[in-house]
């Protein structure tokens, strides 16, 4: 499923549940971050044709569905504060290449990565919560993710041969599920 090579054990499934509090407000926080790395690729590649205006709108994507999971933080009672960050992203970012323009490519196909990450995760929450408003929550952020993913991914296609984009998008979908299988076992989106 989009491009992912592992699907979630359903241990995270059960462990997202009992620590449902700590995944709302790892979520505001991906939220957060998803539309600070799209905005900050905006001022890192302003040339690149298309891509402003692609992360522009992904940006505000996110931080539009930040202020919704804030809504319902809120409405739970939850104060939005600091919290220990599962280290996938950071990891997953490890296989990204130094030097341009492989830099561009592999950032765009991890993000590209989480995005699906994400929806695969959203997916099995809506399926999975009791809570109307949760489960609602989730089922609406389904499509949003799974766009995002494509738009990470056709950007990668704009500036860089399809065969490349394939092969590249391969081998950071096994890395991404190494990250994942080695995570620690706490309640986040991405563990
Ligand atoms: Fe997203």
């Amino acid at each position: 499923m989009l491009s992912l090579v592992s699907a979630t054990d359903p241990v995270w499934v059960a462990r997202a549940l009992a620590g449902l509090d700590e995944i709302l407000l790892d979520h505001a926080h991906c939220e957060k971050k998803a539309a600070s790395t799209a905005l900050s690729l905006v001022f890192k590649y302003p040339e690149q044709g298309g891509l402003p205006e692609a992360l522009s709108r992904l940006a505000r994507e996110e931080l539009a569905h930040f202020e919704e999971v804030l809504g319902h933080l809120r409405a739970r009672g939850i104060p939005f504060r600091h919290q220990v960050p599962s280290p996938y992203a950071a990891e997953l970012m490890r296989a990204v290449r130094p030097a341009e323009p492989a830099r561009l490519l592999d950032t765009l196909l991890c993000m590209a990565l989480v995005e699906a990450r994400s929806c695969e995760r959203m997916t099995l929450l809506a399926d999975a919560l009791a809570d109307p408003a949760l489960a609602a929550l989730y089922r609406g952020l389904l499509a949003s993710e799974a766009r995002h993913h494509q738009a990470y991914v056709d950007l990668a296609a704009r500036f860089f041969p399809d065969i490349e984009v394939r092969a590249r998008l391969r081998d950071l979908a096994a890395h991404e599920a190494a990250v994942l299988a080695a995570a620690p076992a706490l309640p986040r989106l991405h563990t």
